[in-house]
């Protein structure tokens, strides 16, 4: 009695550990509502579906994704316009949709350029309202000849940003030190591409040649592991585990390694060294992880 008993609970258990961890994946057109803008669903030289999404002299576009999520992970394959894309942004970000004033937001935006000129991956974090964490990077490819993965890593400990699954940016939670983190609303992922010329192209100088439109950027292959959909993020409380690692990831060896790489050659920007904006003293998530 005692055993079966013990085995009913064991299996139930399991069950519950498997519907903890929800995964989306497969057909992207399931995940994904088109919001606005001539996005258009197509299949790409692979088979794969995927979202076309435009800007031209009239609309920029945006997808999101059906579900909010507290603490996931997400990752996109994009493809960025090619040649002449200056003064165009497309981005990818995770944000809350209750009052701007306390919002949160975790972005990567990648800023387009001449042709023949890198792009600026542009990072940024809001959290009860305040931004102003920005880190931008270079790229170590050129992301308009091929897709490649961009994710975010959203947990109640850090917030990593992977390229193809190399860290690029990590931000720890330091909600104990009295510095906002992401925490206690859900997100959704959105995607836009839009026009920025009045400050995205080295500094604003270079415009958006609209003789060049429309402007492409491909998205597909989207998929969310979240920890539940926030209507049941109880589930989800303190000391669960996650079979698939992400929510309750550690940096390892591995990662502090490429987070060092990606520091010192591909970083271009950092709030944190700005000593010209920060004349007073860094804020205060600043100090060392
Ligand atoms: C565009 O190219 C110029 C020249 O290489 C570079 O200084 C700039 O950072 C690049 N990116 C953007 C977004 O302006």
């Amino acid at each position: 009695m005692g055993q079966a008993r013990a085995q009913l609970l064991a299996s139930l258990a399991a069950f519950y550990l498997i519907l903890a961890v929800s995964h989306v994946a497969g057909n992207m057109a399931d995940n994904i509502d088109i919001m606005w803008g001539s996005s258009k669903w197509v299949t790409d030289s692979t088979g794969q579906q995927a979202i076309a999404m435009t800007l031209d002299r009239y609309t920029s576009s945006a997808i999101r994704s059906k579900n909010a999520y507290r603490f996931s992970r997400v990752d996109m394959d994009i493809k960025l316009v090619p040649g002449n894309s200056a003064g165009t942004v497309t981005t990818l970000y995770m944000i809350t949709e209750g009052q701007w004033q306390t919002h949160d937001e975790i972005d990567l935006e990648f800023l387009g350029n001449s042709s023949g000129q890198p792009y600026t991956l542009h990072t940024n974090m809001y959290a009860r309202g305040k931004g102003g964490r920005e880190k931008q990077y270079r790229l170590w490819f050129d992301p308009t000849q091929d897709y490649h993965t961009y994710t975010i890593i959203w947990n109640r400990d850090w917030t990593l940003i992977l390229v193809d699954n190399k860290l690029l940016r990590q931000i720890k939670n330091k909600l104990m030190y009295g510095v906002p983190y992401p925490f206690y609303q859900p997100m959704r992922m959105y995607a836009t591409i839009w026009n920025a010329d009045d400050w995205a192209t080295q500094g604003g100088r270079v415009k958006t040649d609209w003789s060049q439109a429309p402007f492409t950027a491909y998205f597909r292959n989207y998929r969310a592991t979240s920890c539940t959909s926030y209507q049941s993020s109880s589930i989800c409380g303190e000391g669960s585990t996650s079979p698939r690692g992400w929510l309750n990831q550690e940096l390892d060896e591995t990662r502090k390694q490429q987070l060092r790489e990606v520091d010192s050659k591909y970083k271009i920007y950092d709030y944190c060294t700005d000593r010209k904006r920060f004349k007073n003293g860094f804020p205060a998530e600043c100090m060392a992880e």
